[in-house]
């Protein structure tokens, strides 16, 4: 059995994230998406709402499980047995730091990190302008799946931000 971790914050889950997850799960015999829970980080949605989503956005596949971390990743893939981290790479501007930290968890444990290039058309995509974009009222629907626009949409509102 060979499983990988994608790591991330999910803030909120985006078909980016989807398409790396879904190639991950062709790589490897099981994929845990591992939801940073980083408490001292600022998050539009709570942990066990990013898992939620999560849980409902990769339903389809049958070898990707949701859990979360606190603390180390490498700590998480020392726990569960994982043997690859996944990350995917948008552009060469994503590199110097995903190769930073990918030489750092190998310094800290027996861990490979496996870069996957981020499909063309979300090479654009992050959780941080959709959120952006959304907030000032931007259409953001098509990146994203349709519940999770809805929930970003509503959380806004809540918030008096957006207008889609
Ligand atoms: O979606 P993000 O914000 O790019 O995810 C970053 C994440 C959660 C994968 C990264 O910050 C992480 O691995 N945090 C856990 C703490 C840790 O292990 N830090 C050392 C990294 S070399």
């Amino acid at each position: 059995m060979r499983r990988a971790a994608c790591p991330g914050s999910f803030d909120p889950v985006t078909n980016g994230h989807i398409d790396i997850i879904a190639r991950a799960s062709t790589l490897f015999d099981e994929v845990v998406v591992a939801v940073g829970v980083n408490a001292a980080k600022k998050r539009l949605f709570t942990p066990e709402e990013r898992i939620d989503m999560l849980g409902e956005a990769c339903a389809g596949f049958a070898n990707v499980r949701i859990d979360s971390f606190d603390g180390l990743l490498t700590d998480f893939c020392r726990q569960h047995d994982v043997v690859a981290i996944v990350k995917g790479l948008r552009a060469v501007t994503d590199f110097d730091y995903e190769l930073q930290m990918a030489q750092m968890n190998s310094s800290l444990a027996d861990i490979e990190t496996v870069f996957v290039p981020t499909s063309p058309e979300y090479s654009f995509l992050a959780s941080s302008l959709v959120k952006e974009v959304a907030t000032f009222g931007g259409d953001v629907s098509a990146l994203l799946p349709a519940f999770v626009h809805e929930q970003l949409v509503r959380r806004l509102s809540e918030r008096g931000q957006g207008s889609r």
